[in-house]
């Protein structure tokens, strides 16, 4: 009896294991993680600038949960995905990230101030501040970016 549960949830374990986390590089876990918090990053910072840009209709509700989506993100501790000797394979990262780690963590924080703002601003409703400091945090993104991240992947 006892060892059939824990065989079943064994067996469950794995079936969770397989295809959830199929896009997960195994060689390279740390990599991923990071790569994944900057894909949501992305692709929710993406369509609030389709609506800052007037490529689809402003909506306030809509956008501050965007914001709110974001800011939650942002927080997530991304930093053990840059571990020491995480420098290499399928990344961006460039190496001089783990020679200047006190400055890419202060980008890091600026970001995240930013980020927390722009809920805060999306959620009172007032869209032309929302704009202004999606743009603020958009800058976030690029400082670290012009530094720190590659256009292609290395090695
Ligand atoms: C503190 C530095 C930093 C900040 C802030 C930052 N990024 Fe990045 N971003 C990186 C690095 C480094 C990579 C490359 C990661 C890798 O390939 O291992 C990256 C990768 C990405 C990727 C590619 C993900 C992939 O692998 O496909 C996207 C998209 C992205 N960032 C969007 C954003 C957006 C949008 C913001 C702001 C809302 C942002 N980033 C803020 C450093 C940063």
């Amino acid at each position: 009896m006892k060892r059939n549960t824990l065989l079943s949830v064994g067996l469950g374990l794995t079936l969770l294991a397989g295809p959830s986390l199929a896009h997960i590089e195994k060689s390279e876990p740390l990599q991923s993680l990071r790569q994944s918090y900057f894909a949501l990053l992305g692709m929710t910072f993406a369509p609030m600038g389709d609506m800052v840009k007037g490529k689809i209709e402003w909506n306030d509700d809509r956008f501050a949960t965007w914001a709110n989506d974001l800011n939650h993100a942002a927080q997530f501790g991304v930093e053990r995905g840059f571990a020491p000797g995480t420098d290499k394979g399928t990344t961006r990262a460039k190496p001089n990230i783990w020679a200047n780690m006190d400055d890419f963590q202060s980008k890091l924080a600026d970001f995240r101030a930013a980020a927390a703002q722009l809920a805060e601003t999306a959620a009172a409703g007032d869209a032309g501040a929302s704009r202004e400091q999606f743009v603020a945090t958009g800058g976030t993104c690029k400082a670290c970016h012009d530094e720190y991240k590659s256009q292609d992947y290395l090695y």
